[in-house]
């Protein structure tokens, strides 16, 4: 039987990618966002599997809305994604805190009253400050968010744990940094990759940080979303998301290696290093799902390129976001 999946925030960069996976593995995805164009879903998505999903627009931050969604969506698991990412939520901290704080505990109070006994949702890197920029940090380095939107994450991380104590809810919370691939559209992170589509589009393109930071490939974060949110974890577990530690000057330069001749030399890399720790070691996460993939920067970008390549072609490729 197929299982069905609530997925907030799935018309998000890694939501549409979640999305996908479910669908890929036969079973059934109920989409909840509050935005209802289908701009990301409809790049990640083929057309057939655009038309196979549930779409429910909705507001994380309506207990009661979330309450009925799930209820009604009939969902045996959830990962929920929906938030404002860093620059929104230091635009507007108290939407921030409605939508990523609230959000993230009307989503376990819905799971509380409707009875399902687990969770999978997206806590940050941005819980650790800089610290020591050398070491790779496991989940044992205390937390010391320099955000809003990493306070708010550590908030989540806190609430699960009580809902663990005080409800026997089980929870996963995943810790991404720098996630990059076809839908990676927004946010202080976003440059990379609206980079590559710039060059690929023979346009300059300049990445507003600098430094070294942990690129994390799309598909391989959405992998790690869905797999938790059914696996039998007990307690509220904490995972740092690992993907390849390098400097952004690096990665521009793997870029224009796989990018077609006539395109190099189109991007640049400029401004601060981010106050985040740039390698995180995610052995935790790996001993207790066994097999998760694991792309290389260099196959993370040459894929994503491909992607941009197809949908230039077709005519379908949004460049919105390269504008800003
Ligand atoms: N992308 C990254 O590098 C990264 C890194 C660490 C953590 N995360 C976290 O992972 C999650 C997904 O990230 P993403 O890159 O896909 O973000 P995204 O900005 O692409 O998508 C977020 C989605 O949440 C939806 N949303 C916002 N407010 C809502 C509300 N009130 N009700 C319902 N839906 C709402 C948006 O419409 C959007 O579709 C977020 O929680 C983000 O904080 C992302």
């Amino acid at each position: 039987m197929p299982r069905t999946y609530f997925v907030t925030g799935a018309q998000g960069c890694i939501g549409s990618w979640v999305v996908r996976l479910i669908l890929e593995q036969g079973d059934r995805a109920v989409l909840f966002d509050l935005d209802h164009h289908d701009k990301r879903l409809a790049q990640v998505l083929s057309p057939e599997q655009l038309s196979s999903v549930d779409r429910i627009q909705g507001d994380v931050t309506d207990t009661e809305v979330v309450r009925q969604a799930i209820d009604q969506s009939g969902a045996e698991a959830i990962v929920h994604l929906a938030g404002l990412q860093v620059p929104f939520c230091a635009a507007d901290p108290v939407l921030g805190a409605r939508v990523n704080v609230l959000g993230t505990l009307n989503l376990f109070e819905a799971a509380r009253m409707i009875g399902l006994p687990r969770m999978t949702y997206a806590s940050s890197a941005a819980v650790y400050d800089l610290a020591d920029g050398a070491i790779s940090v496991d989940e044992s380095i205390a937390p010391a968010p320099t955000t809003h939107y990493g306070v708010y994450k550590l908030a989540n991380e806190g609430s699960a744990r009580i809902y663990w104590q005080e409800s026997g809810i089980a929870s996963v919370g995943l810790r991404p940094l720098t996630v990059y691939g076809l839908g990676r559209d927004q946010g202080l992170t976003s440059g990379p990759t609206r980079a590559l589509k710039a060059a690929s589009l023979g346009r300059t393109f300049t990445i507003g940080f600098s430094g070294p930071t942990d690129f994390l490939y799309v598909s391989d974060a959405a992998r790690a979303f869905v797999d938790c949110a059914t696996a039998p974890l007990e307690g509220a577990k904490i995972f740092n998301l690992h993907g390849e530690s390098v400097d952004v000057a690096q990665a521009v330069a793997l870029m224009d290696e796989v990018l077609p001749e006539e395109k190099r030399g189109l991007i640049q890399a400029n401004g601060p290093t981010l106050p985040i720790a740039p390698s995180l070691n995610d052995a935790a996460l790996r001993q207790a799902l066994p097999g998760l993939p694991s792309t290389s920067l260099r196959d993370g970008f040459t894929a994503t390129l491909s992607h941009f390549q197809t949908l230039a072609a077709a005519g379908r490729l949004p460049t919105d976001d390269l504008e800003a």
